[in-house]
């Protein structure tokens, strides 16, 4: 599986890739607001610092205007995949940006049905949006795997993004489900390391190590 980092924080985006833990990165108006900083120079700098796909989101509502912003923020970097909701209107836009050889994110994805357009439309990636959905007592990771179903049924190419995802059983489950991508907030990322077992686990081998009054180094 493959682990987008869900900001637009550079500094916590440097920290999981030295880790090796970045395929790419996706933003979205908000993530820039709560960087503070300007899209394109932060944008840049994300997408010089990683080699997979950096998503940047488009906020024209009509498809030509949304294809001339894509345009404009697919010259920020060769590696930035343009960001269109799932709105007909977006679904233009992302036909025409695939077939001019963009890499389409087709977001706000909250039923199979719009995944499939999205596919039919030519998108790169779908972003279907777990968390939002179990905010309103829906099925999020059930929306993963009934996409995952028609998308293997007819061998689509379009690459699952499990987005807004929330917790770390939102991160095991999109896996489990076959998602190919799952994008996350770095703090979801950090948990996934974390067990109380292997805390108390560490604590009693540290006290026993102690009591050798051995070092390694
Ligand atoms: C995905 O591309 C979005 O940026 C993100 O996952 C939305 O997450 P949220 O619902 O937690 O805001």
């Amino acid at each position: 599986m493959k682990f987008f980092v869900d900001t637009a924080d550079v500094a916590a985006i440097a920290e999981l890739n030295d880790l090796g833990m970045v395929d790419g990165v996706t933003t979205n108006p908000s993530l820039i607001m709560k960087s503070g900083r300007d899209i394109t120079e932060v944008t840049k700098e994300i997408a010089e610092m990683i080699e997979g796909p950096v998503s940047a989101e488009v906020v024209a509502l009509e498809a030509d205007a949304m294809v001339a912003e894509g345009r404009k923020l697919a010259q920020i970097a060769p590696n930035i995949a343009v960001k269109v909701p799932l709105t007909w209107d977006g679904l233009k836009a992302c036909r025409q940006l695939s077939s001019e050889g963009h890499t389409v994110n087709v977001t706000l994805c909250f039923s199979a049905n719009q995944a499939l357009l999205a596919a039919k439309a030519g998108a790169s990636f779908i972003s279907p949006f777990i968390g939002r959905l179990d905010d309103i007592n829906l099925d999020g990771m059930q929306l993963i795997a009934d996409i995952r179903q028609i998308y293997d049924n007819y061998d689509f190419e379009t690459e699952i993004l499990a987005a807004s995802i929330r917790t770390v059983n939102h991160a095991f489950e999109a896996a489990r489900i076959g998602s190919d991508i799952m994008t996350a907030p770095p703090e979801v990322i950090r948990k996934m390391a974390q067990h109380p077992l292997t805390d108390k686990g560490l604590e009693a081998f540290l006290k026993d190590w102690e009591k050798t009054g051995q070092k390694i180094l």
